[in-house]
């Protein structure tokens, strides 16, 4: 992998990644659940550097959705504890490092405790900028469209165009994803970025979050960087290329 020649030119501007096995890597190891999340918690922090070395403008994180609720509270205080801790020794090496931190969804309905350290790595991490890091935290895709119709809706206006719900969504500045990337072999969205992933590339492996590891995020950059983005459109004709499939 050493001496491939990367065009990083190519590589995606905005990777959104579906962390998920943690679960099952721990079942796998012996380990129980939340082990699995404290190795995923570890990835994740490899991952943010390895983004930033890349040259990905923005990650985006799916950490915690609005369906999660649906697991153990101890599981969910264990992963809240886990973020909270996280953050608190973190401020000042991700400002450091040039990571923004920005949150995506409803935070305000997250314990206090958790909401006040999303607020506060927001407000330390502001002024840094190498990488904006997105962390989806509370986050349903289709809530977020629900929100931004309700908003629309008390604007006063009695139709909608898809212009208004982009400006109305969480985090309206952010570009769309390029790349999501799903570990454990999964291959759904499980309710992520259902507006923004409408022309998105996927990339998915078996591999387990806690054991991607840096090949494993090459590569998904590299088989994003020869695909051909036609957005409805037609391939761009490259006059050395010969005849393009399309024409
Ligand atoms: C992803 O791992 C982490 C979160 C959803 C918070 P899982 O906990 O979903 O792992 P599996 O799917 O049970 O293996
Ligand atoms: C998606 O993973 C949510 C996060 C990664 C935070 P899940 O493990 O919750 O998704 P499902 O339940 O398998 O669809
Ligand atoms: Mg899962």
């Amino acid at each position: 992998m050493d001496n491939i020649s990367i065009d990083y030119s190519k590589f995606p501007s905005h990777v959104g990644i579906i962390m998920d096995g943690n679960g099952r890597w721990a079942i796998k190891n012996n380990k129980d659940r939340n082990y699995g999340h404290l190795k995923g918690a570890e990835t994740a922090e490899k991952v943010i550097e390895w983004s930033k070395n890349f040259g990905i403008k923005y990650l985006t994180l799916y950490t915690f959705s609005e369906e999660n609720w649906k697991r153990p509270k101890e599981e969910i205080e264990f992963l809240f504890d886990l973020l909270v801790r996280y953050f608190e020794s973190n401020y000042v090496k991700m400002t450091q490092n040039g990571v923004k931190v920005r949150f995506l969804g409803r935070i305000n309905k997250l314990p206090p405790k958790v909401s006040q350290a999303c607020l506060k790595t927001e407000q330390m991490t502001q002024e840094a900028n190498n990488i904006n890091l997105i962390m989806a935290m509370n986050y349903s895709g289709r809530q977020e469209i629900v929100d931004a119709v309700n908003k629309i809706i008390k604007e006063g206006k009695k139709e909608i165009t898809i212009k208004d719900i982009e400006k109305n969504l969480y985090l309206p500045d952010v570009p769309y994803p390029d790349l999501i990337i799903r570990t454990a072999g999964e291959k759904r969205l499980s309710n992520f970025l259902l507006w923004e992933s409408a022309y998105s590339e996927f990339y998915f492996t078996d591999v387990l979050w806690p054991d991607f590891t840096y090949e494993e995020y090459l590569l998904s950059l590299l088989d994003y960087s020869k695909r051909e983005r036609r957005f409805g459109g037609i391939p761009i004709h490259n006059p050395n290329d010969g005849v393009t499939p399309f024409e």
